[in-house]
């Protein structure tokens, strides 16, 4: 019989690029979650460094806006003490017709030592780890709707950080599920680390039935889905890769699928709420509840540093 191997992983089983969740063994992911730990610590130092990656040079391509993940990649490379270089892909001759692959070549040639890759195309991050030299790591900031690696992980230690263990949890992940990087890659890691009940809750034009064979509950009513959580992971509308016509309205969406803090009276009494941002607020989610007590949207994105740099630091030091 032959076994298809990880891309991601090495012949000892070790890290060489994180591209997507699915797949990976649960002690990659806890060991990611553990190294994580002590670099939130210096995360709160006031010297924020450490000299992991001195040397060694970290190209950030994002082929796609982003605020949270393109900024904390930086943060995480400059306290890890890596070289960091931003391509500016509007600026950059992608505009005169040069191909993925053949910036990527160029870049590689600047002795480039890792790739953080954001692009609407999914597959681009695994296209380009196909391509580059032994040695370079790729690692997949968002590609289309197909995986976003990073974010699973740092909502993995957020969960981790407020409720301790993963076993015995009720999970919801709630809205566009159809477009979603995060749910997919969140799906995958919640089940792979022993969640016991992933739920998710939609309208049926966002939801897909085939979530059901991956293990996972789909609800359609909201109090239904939400009844009894520890967790609420909220998502995005994506309205930019909708076709149209999936949703009536906006406020159609926020009557039926809002988190408001009257829903959230379902949920567990100490039940978190997860967002990965850009919130919609009004849309998605009410702002007393985005700002409330049980969020913990704003620590998300400060662990999102820490797990980042565990990221890196595996990938740079393996
Ligand atoms: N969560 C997330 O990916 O946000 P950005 O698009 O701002 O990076």
């Amino acid at each position: 019989m032959t076994m298809t191997r990880n891309p991601q992983l090495d012949q000892h089983g070790a890290l060489k690029h994180l591209l997507s969740i699915e797949g990976l063994p649960r002690d990659v992911l806890v060991n990611i979650l553990d190294t994580a730990r002590p670099f939130v610590g210096v995360t709160e130092r006031e010297v924020k460094k450490v000299p992991v990656l001195r040397g060694k040079s970290v190209f950030n391509l994002f082929f796609e806006n982003s605020t949270r993940t393109r900024t904390t990649f930086e943060i995480a490379a400059k306290r890890l003490s890596a070289d960091v270089i931003n391509l500016n892909i509007n600026a950059s001759s992608a505009s005169k017709g040069e191909s993925l692959l053949d910036t990527i070549s160029n870049l590689s040639a600047m002795d480039a030592d890792m790739f953080v890759v954001r692009h609407s195309q999914s597959g681009a991050p695994f296209l380009i780890a196909s391509h580059v030299r032994e040695g370079i790591s790729v690692i997949n900031a968002g590609d289309g709707r197909h995986q976003h690696p990073t974010q699973a992980l740092l909502d993995m230690y957020t969960i981790r950080h407020y409720k301790q263990s993963f076993t015995g949890l009720t999970v919801v992940i709630v809205g566009d599920v159809l477009h979603s990087r995060v749910a997919r890659s969140q799906i995958h890691a919640l089940s792979i680390l022993g969640v016991p009940e992933i739920r998710v809750v939609g309208p049926k034009t966002l939801v897909p039935d085939s979530l059901g064979r991956m293990g996972v509950r789909v609800f359609n009513r909201m109090e239904e889905a939400l009844t009894g959580v520890d967790v609420v992971s909220m998502l995005r509308l994506q309205n930019e890769r909708m076709d149209g016509g999936l949703l009536p309205s906006a406020q159609e969406y926020y009557k039926s699928y809002g988190l408001t803090a009257e829903r959230l009276a379902l949920a567990k009494p100490d039940a978190i709420v997860l967002h990965p941002g850009p919130m919609n607020r009004g849309v998605e989610i009410e702002s007393s509840v985005a700002d409330g007590s049980q969020s913990v949207i704003l620590p998300q994105v400060t662990f999102g540093i820490a797990v980042r740099m565990a990221v890196m630091s595996i990938l740079g030091v393996g």
